[in-house]
């Protein structure tokens, strides 16, 4: 059965946006641990966006579960996680003016830098985790630099229209599982998953972990709206 790491990233923007600090991601992540999450993921973004260093440091030492640190592929992110120890690293491309990661990283062009960061990182006992997309040169590239696992970009899927369009990126996904997979590779996938996309890719067997957060903190808010206005109405009201 496949694990489900829950990121806490967008509990951290909602904190930021006030310049407080509520809603903790550290509480988000405790939450989400007793409600079954397998794993904590966190983006540690170079402009400290919304997860910031102190998170991180905090997070290492109160997660039962593991954590999966996703960053991009610079001396300063490397440096900070050698110095954290996640068990997992996912490495990402990382534009400043994205409002998310935007594709998968191009492993191909990044070859040599890639093969010294992941050997480095395996060194300290970190498992190192590749986001792409669901492409045979990518994932054979993956395979090259000496990656652990990849993380299949779920994007295209959960952005495509039709029905018909929809199937060729499952079978797109479908097959880079099976790609990956062959090779040694072990498989997580995510990003833009939601209650209505999940199943189909969920339903295909040899997906390891998948990494979902803004649908999850997004229905939070909403199935939480309730609850939070009557707690308020009662220290008003009585
Ligand atoms: N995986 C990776 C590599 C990501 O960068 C993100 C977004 O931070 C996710 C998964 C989660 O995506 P979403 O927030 O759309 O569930």
């Amino acid at each position: 059965m496949a694990k489900l790491s829950v990121n806490v990233d967008h509990i951290a923007t909602i904190r930021n946006a006030r310049g407080v600090s509520e809603p903790d991601p550290v509480a988000a992540a405790v939450l989400a641990e007793l409600a079954g999450a397998d794993g904590i993921t966190i983006h540690l973004r170079e402009d400290r966006r919304h997860i910031q260093d102190r998170d991180v440091e905090i997070l290492r030492r109160t997660l039962k579960t593991r954590m999966n640190l996703e960053m991009a592929l610079t001396e300063e992110m490397v440096a900070i996680a050698l110095k954290t120890l996640p068990e997992t690293v996912t490495l990402v491309p990382e534009g400043r003016h994205e409002l998310t990661t935007e594709g998968g990283l191009d492993v191909i062009l990044l070859q040599s830098t890639l093969k010294q960061k992941v050997a480095l990182l395996q060194q300290a006992g970190i498992m190192v985790s590749l986001f792409i997309e669901p492409d045979m040169e990518q994932i054979k590239a993956s395979h090259k630099v000496g990656a652990d696992a990849i993380e299949i970009h779920t994007g295209m899927y959960c952005e495509v229209r039709t029905e018909s369009e929809r199937r060729e990126q499952l079978r797109r996904i479908e097959l880079a599982i099976s790609a990956a997979r062959k090779l040694g590779l072990v498989v997580n996938a995510g990003h833009g998953l939601d209650y209505r996309n999940v199943s189909r890719v969920a339903a295909m067997p040899g997906i390891e972990e998948f990494n979902i957060g803004h649908s999850i903190i997004s229905r939070a808010a909403l199935v939480g709206i309730e609850r939070a206005v009557r707690e308020m109405g009662v220290l008003i009201k009585g």
